[in-house]
């Protein structure tokens, strides 16, 4: 089979098999494909190195805990094969996805009974680094209510509100959403939002309502680094619309200004002091971590 805009030779991993994209199958009846019952990780690597890879796969390790999925795979296994896929595919910068779901069964929405071997899938793509455009313009954002359910911070394949967000951008002709819960700020559609009022960083508290991002962590110890003072707090509506600067981290996106939120420029409508700080100390920090 050919799937358009992805390189079909591209070396997959697929339950103990390497593959080509476009040869690999799964069942009709994985429980991924019928329920959405999976969970999943993105780990960034940049030339050729997988950066912050123990988070990421803490973080998978905890999605499946979550979710009482049972791999036969230790972490050193995990690591070994994002290693082995990334060299295989002769890749620099690249993202790294690693996808589990409950296996194959008779469509049944209880657990199956034991002997089930879940799906265990794994494939890498190129990543290009968010462009000088990004960077120095920003992005657009429009708000939305948060429609998802109430396990956000479980990393699952089951992705329909996440996905009807971000879709949500896009027929707004802009680039992200800004969710809201009870008037309270959550995150983007797939990314964390970040706020800046009076000098100080903000962002909403690691919870259920939020997937914690790998970069949650960084950007809070490149704040302290860089002198910023940082507040995990909740932050309503009226302090977004009225914030100095805002932005947004995934793996995908790094870290990128938010200069227009609802067709009104945020601050001066230009990347803010803080973000430029931010910027600076993640590219040092990438720049590190290829040369280390
Ligand atoms: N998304 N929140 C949501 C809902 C996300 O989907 C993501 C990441 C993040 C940021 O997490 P991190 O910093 O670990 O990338 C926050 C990935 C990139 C994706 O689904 O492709």
């Amino acid at each position: 089979m050919m799937i358009a805009d992805v390189d079909n030779d591209s070396i997959v991993y697929l339950n103990g098999e390497y593959r080509r994209l476009g040869d690999a199958r799964i069942s009709v009846l994985d429980r991924g494909f019928i329920f959405g019952d999976g969970i999943y990780d993105v780990v960034p690597a940049y030339s050729g190195r997988p950066f912050r890879m123990d988070g990421h796969l803490a973080r998978l390790e905890r999605s499946l805990a979550a979710i009482r999925i049972q791999v036969d795979m230790a972490r050193q296994d995990w690591e070994a094969l994002v290693l082995d896929l990334i060299r295989r595919s002769g890749l620099g910068d690249c993202m790294v996805y690693i996808q589990v779901t409950r296996g194959v069964a008779r469509r049944d929405h209880a657990f199956p009974s034991s002997g089930v071997t879940p799906t265990v899938f794994c494939m890498v793509s190129p990543f290009e680094r968010p462009d000088a455009h990004c960077r120095e313009q920003g992005v657009r954002a429009v708000s939305i209510p948060d429609l998802r359910w109430l396990h956000c911070e479980i990393k699952s394949v089951s992705l329909l509100g996440n996905v009807l967000a971000k879709q949500a951008a896009v027929d707004a002709g802009v680039d992200e959403v800004l969710q809201f819960r009870d008037d309270m700020l959550t995150e983007g559609s797939s990314c964390n939002i970040w706020v800046v009022r009076d000098g100080r960083l903000l962002a909403p508290p690691r919870s259920n309502l939020i997937l914690e991002g790998i970069r949650y962590s960084l950007i809070e110890e490149l704040a302290s680094q860089t002198g910023i003072d940082f507040q995990a707090r909740p932050i309503s509506r009226a302090e977004v619309a009225s914030a100095d600067e805002i932005m947004l981290t995934s793996a995908t996106r790094e870290i990128l200004p938010i200069t227009e939120l609802d067709g009104k420029p945020v601050g001066t409508g230009r990347p803010g002091p803080v973000y430029q700080v931010l910027r600076a100390a993640y590219d040092e920090t990438i720049a590190r971590h290829e040369q280390a």
